[in-house]
């Protein structure tokens, strides 16, 4: 029997295996270019659902004052060991009181999309929004309606051969529509060359724009841009990633 685990232990030791560094630098560069459009400079910056800290660590190398926050201890450790002067807080993102504020949030990598329930999204804008400074931004992007309903049930499974660790990823679409499930087996050699077997499961929900948005406004959020795939480009039927830059209101 396979011992299975919450989302993100285990597989947190592979995790960077899998994504190429050149997906973080789009993702900084794509945030920058969206900070300068806006003649934005953030002083405080946050990295909600930071991960291994991937992206957190170039804002770091660039000079910002950035902190993260995940629920994964495992992920969180990794963060800590790549940047040691990060800051990071192992907190649950729909509900979180950090007792700070910050003038520039950040999600990325569709985290977002493993909030489930809409009533769970709306209390994870209200506490960006609550961790933000007046006029802050909360910039975040989420797999589509489009991409969870199509593009994923047709991906097939991947097999990763890491040395002393072997992985499969399957794609086991829910019947569900709008809910999207991963399975990952890792295999990990033992010192007497057997392996040990682990099982992880992800789940991740499309939420509708009209909802997405709806949901940010009711947290005090004027919407500034929707953007999809790493373009500037507005959101089509078949965009695959959406971005949203949004700022607080002022009261
Ligand atoms: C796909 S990974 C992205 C991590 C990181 N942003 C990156 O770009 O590599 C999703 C992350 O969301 C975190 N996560 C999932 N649900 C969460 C929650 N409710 N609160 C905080 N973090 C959560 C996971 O632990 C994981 O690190």
């Amino acid at each position: 029997m396979a011992t299975s685990l919450r989302p993100y232990e285990r597989f947190a030791e592979v995790y960077d295996k899998i994504t190429p560094d050149e997906f973080y630098a789009e993702y900084y560069d794509f945030i920058l270019k969206i900070l300068k459009e806006m003649n934005y400079k953030p002083k405080k910056t946050l990295d909600l659902a930071c991960g291994t800290g991937r992206l957190a660590k170039i804002f770091l190398d660039e000079g910002y004052d950035i902190e993260g926050l995940d629920i994964s201890e495992k992920m969180l450790e990794i963060a800590k060991s790549r940047a040691k002067n990060l800051k990071v807080y192992q907190s649950n993102m729909i509900d979180f009181n950090l007792g700070k504020k910050y003038d520039l949030i950040v999600c990325t990598y569709d985290s977002i999309n493993y909030i489930l329930q809409e009533a769970s999204l709306q209390k994870c804008f209200n506490s960006v929004s609550k961790h933000l400074n007046q006029e802050g931004v909360f910039i975040f992007d989420m797999n589509s309606v489009f991409k969870i309903n199509k593009v994923l049930p047709e991906y097939k499974a991947d097999y990763y051969d890491f040395g002393d660790a072997e992985l499969i990823w399957l794609n086991s679409h829910s019947h569900e529509p709008d809910l999207w499930i991963g399975e990952v087996i890792l295999f990990k050699k033992t010192e007497e060359g057997k392996y040990e077997r682990y099982y992880e499961k992800y789940i991740e929900r499309a939420f509708e724009l009209n909802t997405t948005k709806k949901l940010l406004k009711a947290a005090n959020f004027e919407i500034l841009e929707t953007y999809s795939d790493f373009e500037f480009n507005k959101i089509k039927k078949d965009s695959k990633r959406w971005f949203f830059v949004t700022k607080k209101k002022t009261n």
